[in-house]
């Protein structure tokens, strides 16, 4: 369905064409006097200059045009030559109603979709999933999902942190613990165990305390790396160790992403490029992208409009070692051999910005990709605690993941109103769905570059701008139309002219669904998709209280009520599935 927005903008196009002047200056925009109207057009303004006539005049030369569609109630100039529009109530009405019958409620699939690969999640194998994870994760499935849902072949993939320095860590580690196991012993010829030697609970012991020592003690760092370089350059013992790590790591961090709705569609990961690493350098030192610095193999990436320094990138260090810009890069060389996507965004924290532009650069001027796949990267800010550092638990340590989602649902429990008796099942349901909802709106309702604080008790509020106060707002037209249909009231398919101020606010926030939508879209701002669905809450709240919709006598009145009411439901679960948030039944 075409934008409403646009629908408008084309007639007045067509006006302002009719009386001479350029298409252009006919666009309209929505108003920002919502007290006087609902749209406006301010192209009279330039218009005048172009064409030496007043303002005012021009404005009322397509006022006398626009006065004969029946698309507008009442347009009239205003100001130095504003044209201020108010549609008519049953355009409105007309094209909600279509909007009521279109699967995906008046957002059409885009003339040329494009492969795109969303890498978000970043988790790091062996280590703990912890709240710095969270914003990738949420942030990242909420974009995908709004680009699936226009259309588009979106690809979302976790890439693994598996092939770095953690790992040598982990594996000198295991083996000062139990030297004597087959991966360590250089001849071993035999098979190695099927069994892992650790469990996921030993696992999340073994990382910190190698990291602790790595860091303190200069030779278990060389070890580390060494162990590191070893298992890149193919030891068969440490890369049977390494698949251990990273089965009992994957299938922890399987169960933490999907605790968080999160789903992604690959699940590979740093050491997945490994194999294209050879031929990816050859071709960079073939085609003499590359120089000798130092010792290490870089390539050029700075431009001389650079207005900050943007240092060479490594592909390989001195002693042959590759870094985390040579598995990025040859990822992407993976990602243009296996999908061709004409876009790859990046959700990760902001201040690995540098690192990306490297990469991103270097990728364009060796041509590993063609100049049409654009590169997003969507770095976010940081999540703070209400000291406004970086969150903490209380003793100062790192969060997990499950141990804040715990505490959130706990909060959210405590909020619920012990008289509606819920069961023992729905409370786990009510409090999993609550809580989650008051965790990831809180992040996403932020500008997705700024830092923001985390405040459970606000997050969790049931009014105001919170998770909670959408999902109960969806929950009562879910309860309210519950009760129609237990009254049989099921003929509600035509949404009528409104009868009153609140519930043509309401129609007219539901017709824009379609704009909000590309607009988070194009500007990667999911932000934009909360702020719709608070206002469309809160209008809905409002049109509500006036109005008895179960109790209407008038039973055509009731009727459209009815439909604009599933209308507006449906349009907050779907914004609310495109955001990683689901709804109760009741709460
Ligand atoms: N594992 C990285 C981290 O925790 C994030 C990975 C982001 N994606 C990428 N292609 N580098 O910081």
């Amino acid at each position: 369905m075409e934008k409403l927005i646009k629908i408008l903008s084309r007639i007045v196009e067509d006006a302002f064409e009719q009386c001479g002047y350029e298409r252009n200056f006919g666009n309209v925009t929505i108003s920002n006097r919502p007290d006087l109207c609902q749209f406006q057009c301010n192209g009279a303004l330039p218009a005048s200059k172009k064409y030496k006539k007043s303002p005012i005049q021009i404005a009322n030369e397509i006022l006398e045009i626009l006065k004969n569609t029946n698309v507008f109630k009442d347009v009239f100039s205003a100001g130095p030559g504003f044209i201020n529009i108010n549609i008519k109530d049953n355009f409105l009405a007309d094209y909600l109603n279509d909007m009521s019958k279109d699967k995906k409620y008046g957002c059409s699939k885009p003339a040329k979709p494009m492969t795109i690969i969303v890498d978000y999640g970043g988790a790091n194998v062996a280590k703990p999933l912890h709240v710095g994870h969270l914003r990738a994760a949420i942030i990242g499935e909420a974009i995908k999902r709004i680009s699936r849902f226009l259309g588009h072949n979106v690809i979302g993939d976790v890439h693994l942190g598996d092939w770095g320095l953690q790992i040598g860590m982990v594996i000198s580690e295991i083996r000062r613990r139990m030297p004597e196991l087959p991966y360590f012993v250089e001849s071993y010829k035999g098979e190695y165990p099927e069994e892992a030697p650790f469990t996921i609970d030993e696992l999340e012991e073994i990382y910190p305390a190698a990291s602790s020592l790595a860091k303190s003690n200069i030779e278990a760092m060389e070890e580390a790396r060494k162990a590191t370089f070893e298992l890149q350059s193919g030891r068969k013992g440490y890369i049977a160790l390494w698949k251990h790590i990273l089965n009992v790591s994957v299938e922890d961090l399987k169960r933490n992403y999907s605790a968080l709705n999160v789903e992604f569609d690959l699940w590979m990961g740093e050491s997945d490029s490994q194999k294209y690493i050879n031929e990816m350098v050859n071709y960079l030192e073939e085609n003499n992208y590359t120089h000798k610095s130092e010792g290490a193999l870089v390539i050029d990436v700075a431009k001389e409009t650079d207005t900050y320094t943007i240092p060479p990138i490594i592909i390989l260090k001195s002693d042959g070692a590759i870094l985390y810009s040579t598995t990025d890069l040859a990822t992407i060389w993976q990602r243009v051999k296996d999908y061709n996507p004409d876009q790859i965004i990046y959700v990760v924290d902001k201040r690995q910005g540098l690192h990306f532009e490297q990469v991103f650069r270097c990728a364009k001027k060796t041509r590993i990709v063609n100049e049409n796949l654009s590169f997003d990267f969507i770095g976010f800010g940081t999540m703070n605690g209400k000291d406004g550092r970086p969150f903490k638990t209380r003793e100062g340590g790192v969060m997990r993941l499950q141990d804040l989602i715990r505490i959130i649902q706990d909060n959210v429990v405590s909020k619920l109103d012990d008289n509606k008796g819920f069961s023992e099942s729905e409370i786990y349901d009510i409090a999993r769905k609550v809580g989650l909802s008051a965790l990831k709106y809180g992040d996403l309702s932020n500008q997705v570059t700024k830092d923001y604080i985390f405040d459970m008790e606000k997050f969790s509020y049931f009014e105001g701008n919170t998770g909670p106060y959408i999902l109960y707002t969806t929950v009562r037209i879910k309860s309210i139309l519950r009760k129609a249909s237990e009254e049989k009231m099921n003929n509600i398919d035509v949404i009528c002219e409104p009868y009153s101020q609140s519930e043509r606010d309401l129609m007219l926030k539901l017709s824009k669904f379609n704009e909000v939508i590309e607009f988070s879209f194009l500007e990667k701002a999911p932000n934009k998709l909360c702020e719709y669905i608070y206002d469309l809450s809160n209008l809905f709240n409002k049109f509500y209280h006036e109005n008895k919709i179960i109790s209407e006598e008038n039973i055509e009145k009731k009727n459209s009520w009815l439909s604009l009411i599933t209308l507006t439901k449906n349009i907050l679960e779907t914004s609310l599935d495109l955001l990683g948030i689901e709804v109760p039944d009741r709460m």
